[in-house]
C-alpha cells in the first residue's frame, strides 16, 4: 500500500475535485477527432501521437494514419517504411516503430484485439505507464490513472507538492494522488479531464486561475504558489554537435545516394543523406569523407556547401552542414546503415526523412 499520510489533511477535497472537474470537462471539452471514440485501436493511436506533441499538430496526422491503416491488421501488415512515411515530421519515430511492432504482437498473441487491461498493455512495445493507463481507462474503463507531464503539473499545484515531480518522493506522491483521484464510475472521462484541464486552464507558464473551477480547492493557489509549482528541476543547457551530410551525385543518371538509418537507434528506419558527427579538431569535409567511408565504403570528393540547418532534439542541438559531393570510387555497402538507394530527386518523396533532411531536399529543389 502506498503511504498516503501526506494526503491526510487534503483527503476531503478529493470528492469535490472529481465532481467539479468532471463537470467542467463535460461543459468545456474540445471537439477532437478521438473524443467519444469507442475503438480501442483508434484510442491507442491517438494516445501515442499525443505524447510530446500538441493536439493541433496531431489532428491531421491522426486522420491520415487511420485513413491509411484503418484497422490493426492493416497496420500490422504494412511495411515499416509506409508507417514511417505517414509519421514523417511528427518526430519521436520510435513511437511509429513501436506501434508497428506492437500491432504484430497483438495479432500473434492476442488474436488481433488490444488487451483490455493495464498490466497486459504494459507488456507491449511502446506502452509505458502513461499509455497503458490512458488506453486502459479510456478504451476499457479500467480504474487506473494516466500520469503524463501535464497531469504532474496539475496535481503538483492542486496538492502543493513541492519536491521534484519527475523523480523520487515527488514522483511517488504524484502517482499516489493520481491513483486515489481516479473517478471509479468514469475513469476514462477522468483521464481526459485532467489532460484537458492541464491543456486549457492549468497552463505551464500562466495558469488561468480566475477561470479555474477548483481554485478554492487548489493548495498552490491558496498559498500563492501557482507560478512556483511544480518545482523546476534546474534545466541544463543542451549540448551542441556539428553534423555533416553528403548529397552524393551520380551524374550519369542524375541520381543521388540516400541511406536508411539503423532500425534500433535514434530516427531509426528513416532515410537520410549519409554523414555524421564531427569529431574534435576534424574539419567538416574530413568528417564527411570519414563518415561515408565508414558507413558505406565509398571515397567521395566534397565539392561545395549546399545548405546549413539548425535543429534541436530532446537532449541535444545540432548544426547540420550539407555538401554537394561526387563519388570517386566504390560501390555502396551497408556497413553502418540499414540500406541505401540511388534515387532521382523526384523519387525522394517516397521515402520518410527527418525534418533536417527535408530541408536539404528543399534546398536541392531550389
Ligand atoms: N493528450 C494526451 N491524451 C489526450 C487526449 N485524449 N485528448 C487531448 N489531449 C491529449
Amino acid at each position: 500500500m502506498p503511504d498516503t499520510e501526506f494526503l491526510t489533511d487534503q483527503i476531503d477535497k478529493i470528492e469535490p475535485l472529481r465532481t467539479r472537474l468532471l463537470d467542467w470537462f463535460y461543459r468545456n471539452k474540445r471537439n477532437l477527432p478521438w473524443r467519444g471514440e469507442l475503438s480501442p485501436y483508434r484510442i491507442w493511436i491517438s494516445e501515442v501521437m499525443l505524447q510530446q506533441t500538441q493536439v493541433v499538430t496531431v489532428i491531421p496526422y491522426y486522420e491520415r494514419f487511420l485513413e491509411q491503416f484503418p484497422t490493426l491488421v492493416d497496420l500490422a501488415e504494412a511495411p515499416l517504411d509506409d508507417v514511417l512515411k505517414v509519421w514523417e515530421g511528427l518526430g519521436y519515430y520510435a513511437r511509429a516503430r513501436n506501434l508497428h511492432n506492437a500491432a504484430g504482437k497483438i495479432i500473434e498473441k492476442w488474436d488481433g484485439q488490444l488487451p483490455d487491461n493495464y498490466n497486459d498493455l504494459l507488456s507491449l512495445p511502446g506502452f509505458g505507464h502513461y499509455t497503458a493507463g490512458a488506453v486502459a481507462s479510456i478504451a476499457f474503463g479500467e480504474v487506473v490513472p494516466a500520469v503524463d507531464g501535464n497531469v504532474k503539473r496539475v496535481l503538483a499545484r492542486l496538492f502543493a507538492i513541492d519536491s521534484n515531480v519527475k523523480q523520487g518522493i515527488g514522483a511517488v506522491q504524484i502517482q499516489t494522488i493520481a491513483t486515489e483521484l481516479v473517478d471509479p464510475q468514469e475513469p476514462g472521462d477522468w483521464t481526459e479531464t485532467l489532460i484537458e484541464f492541464g491543456a486549457l486552464i492549468c497552463l505551464p507558464r500562466s495558469p488561468r486561475c480566475p477561470d479555474c473551477p477548483v481554485q478554492d480547492l487548489c493548495e498552490a493557489r491558496q498559498r500563492g504558489l501557482e507560478h512556483a509549482l511544480p518545482a523546476r528541476s534546474g534545466k541544463k543547457s543542451l549540448p551542441h554537435y556539428d553534423v555533416t551530410a553528403a548529397v552524393i551525385h551520380r551524374p550519369e543518371d542524375d541520381r543521388v545516394l540516400i541511406a536508411q538509418r539503423p532500425l534500433d537507434g535514434m530516427l531509426g528506419g528513416l532515410w537520410e543523406f549519409p554523414g555524421g558527427k564531427r569529431q574534435p579538431d576534424e574539419s567538416l569535409p574530413d568528417c564527411l569523407r570519414r563518415e561515408i567511408r565508414e558507413e558505406l565504403g565509398l571515397e567521395i570528393e566534397v565539392v561545395e556547401p549546399l545548405v546549413t540547418v539548425k535543429h534541436s532534439y530532446t537532449h541535444f542541438k545540432i548544426t547540420l552542414y550539407a555538401y554537394h559531393c561526387r563519388l570517386i570510387s566504390g560501390v555502396p555497402q551497408a556497413l553502418q546503415v540499414a540500406d541505401w538507394r540511388w534515387v532521382t530527386l523526384a523519387e525522394l518523396d517516397r521515402y520518410a526523412f527527418p525534418r533536417t533532411d527535408e530541408q536539404i531536399i528543399t534546398a536541392l529543389h531550389g
